[in-house]
């Protein structure tokens, strides 16, 4: 149905229905508030030419929506977490457009009419009823939920990665860390789930985040200065499969990378494996994964905190990190340096107590 709805009103029917819209209104009753400028310029009356200035007999609309129905944000299925004002900020558009405006970390109530990431969460739609409504609805830097005092601004490709990082960022846990380099002071977490939630994409690119407990700061692989999260997860498409407003970079299925996303700079790039980085990274994963779970701090089985007892500061700050790089999920892609040393420092943290 909604396919079927989408395809009317995109291919070209809309132009009459609304006509027909604009003139029953001025036929009869008192005269309406005037419409949006016109193409011209001028204060108006020309709505229609305005509206197929998007819904038109192209298909250009039709293909970003088509690949937009594949996406995660679209068939994902979380936007009932919107029911809780501190989930409601990044899985409701309403809640997110809320939080553009008060830049506070919930919704002032929960968010029951849920409507689900879409085209209006990012682009101004409807706004002036022109091609100026494909604008985002927010560009400039923020302040990230894990430190409040800090701007993170990825200002790359006009900004639109800080629309994609608010939401794409930690989120502040509890015991908070105030010594993390420190192996005598030690809290006792109480939920389970301690640690910095699922989209931490936004803060690895920009390489911010993590606890510094190694014996220089860590390094960085500059992707963010030259690309935005669109430079890559919008990268030519193929279908509905990968790039475009699918945001995917891989299809497991037809076994597809979209490594046109690379080769710009990585000429020879094969795979996102660009250097043997992801493989180096996975195993270093795997192996601070095994230490974690050695010291009886990471439940393998649901991947959370083992509670109930009293952890080293530092050894939490290890576990965090962990965290972070497994919710990233691209393997060092994002910042492979940043990356890299968030997990020589755990690894290093566990053979100085001979683990
Ligand atoms: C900037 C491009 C743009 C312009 C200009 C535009 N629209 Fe839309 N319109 C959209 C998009 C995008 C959608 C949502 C498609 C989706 O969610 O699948 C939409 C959806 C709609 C819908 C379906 C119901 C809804 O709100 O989702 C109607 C009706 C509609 N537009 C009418 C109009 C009219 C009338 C005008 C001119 C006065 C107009 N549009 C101008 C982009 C535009
Ligand atoms: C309003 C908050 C919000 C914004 C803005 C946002 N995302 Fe997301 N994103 C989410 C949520 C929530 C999910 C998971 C949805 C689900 O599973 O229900 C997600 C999922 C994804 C996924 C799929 C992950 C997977 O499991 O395959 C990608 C890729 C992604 N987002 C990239 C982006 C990019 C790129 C941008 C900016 C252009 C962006 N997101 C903007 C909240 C957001
Ligand atoms: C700062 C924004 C933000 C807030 C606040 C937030 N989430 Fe999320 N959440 C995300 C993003 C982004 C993803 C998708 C990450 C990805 O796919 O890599 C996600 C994913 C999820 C998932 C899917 C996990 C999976 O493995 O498929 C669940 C469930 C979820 N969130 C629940 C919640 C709940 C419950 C709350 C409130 C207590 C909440 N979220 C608050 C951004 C947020
Ligand atoms: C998660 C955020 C997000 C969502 C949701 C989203 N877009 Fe986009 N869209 C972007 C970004 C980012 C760009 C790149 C624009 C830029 O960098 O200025 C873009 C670009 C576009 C463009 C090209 C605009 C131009 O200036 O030429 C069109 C058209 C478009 N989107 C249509 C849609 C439609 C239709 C939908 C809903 C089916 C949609 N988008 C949903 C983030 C989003
Ligand atoms: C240099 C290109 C590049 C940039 C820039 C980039 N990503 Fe990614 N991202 C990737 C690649 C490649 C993967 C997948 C690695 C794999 O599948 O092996 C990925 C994985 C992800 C995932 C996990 C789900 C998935 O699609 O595999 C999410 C969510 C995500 N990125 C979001 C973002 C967000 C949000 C930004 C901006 C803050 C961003 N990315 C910037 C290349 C990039
Ligand atoms: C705009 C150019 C550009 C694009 C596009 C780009 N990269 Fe990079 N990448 C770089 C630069 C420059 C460096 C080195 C940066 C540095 O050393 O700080 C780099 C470094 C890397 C590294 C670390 C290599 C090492 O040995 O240190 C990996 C891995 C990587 N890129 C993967 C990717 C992948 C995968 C993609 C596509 C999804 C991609 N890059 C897209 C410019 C780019």
């Amino acid at each position: 149905m909604k396919k079927v709805f989408r395809f009317i009103i995109s291919a070209g029917m809309m132009v009459s229905v609304a006509a027909m819209l604009f003139t029953s209104c001025t036929k009869e009753g008192p005269q309406g508030p005037a419409g949006p400028a016109g193409k011209d310029g001028t204060n108006g009356t020309d709505a229609n030419s305005n509206c197929v200035q998007c819904h038109n007999w192209s298909d250009s609309l039709v293909t970003k929506i088509f690949q937009y129905d594949a996406s995660q944000h679209a068939t994902g299925s979380t936007t009932f977490e919107g029911t809780r004002k501190a989930c409601a900020v990044c899985h409701t558009s309403q809640g997110y457009l809320e939080n553009i405006v008060t830049n506070a970390d919930t919704t002032a109530e929960a968010v029951y009419d849920a409507a689900p990431i879409n085209c209006r969460t990012c682009h101004k739609i409807h706004k002036t009823y022109t091609n100026a409504d494909w604008a985002l609805t927010i560009t400039t830097g923020f302040q990230p939920m894990y430190d409040k005092t800090i701007t993170i601004d990825l200002a790359a490709e006009g900004g639109s990665s800080n629309l994609c990082a608010r939401c794409h960022q930690a989120r502040k846990t509890s015991p908070w860390l105030t010594n993390p380099t420190s192996i005598t002071d030690s809290l006792k977490p109480t939920s389970n789930r301690w640690g910095p939630h699922h989209g931490t994409q936004g803060l690895i690119l920009s390489g911010k985040g993590a606890f510094e407990i190694g014996a220089v700061p860590f390094g960085q692989t500059d992707h963010k200065s030259s690309l935005a999260c669109s430079s890559c997860h919008q990268a030519l498409a193929q279908g509905d499969l990968v790039g475009g407003h699918s945001l995917k970079m891989r299809n497991e299925e037809e076994n597809i990378q979209n490594v046109a996303a690379c080769k710009n700079c990585h000429t020879s790039a094969t795979s996102f494996d660009v250097g043997g980085r992801q493989t180096e990274i996975a195993g270093m994963l795997q192996t601070l994964k095994v230490k974690l779970a050695v010291a009886n701090m990471l439940d393998t089985n649901t991947m959370l905190l083992k509670t109930g007892k009293k952890y080293p500061q530092k050894q939490l700050a290890v576990f965090w990190n962990y965290l972070m790089i497994v919710e990233d999920r691209s393997l060092g892609v994002h910042n492979y340096m940043y990356t890299h040393d968030m997990l020589q420092s755990g690894l290093d943290y566990f053979s100085k107590l001979g683990n």
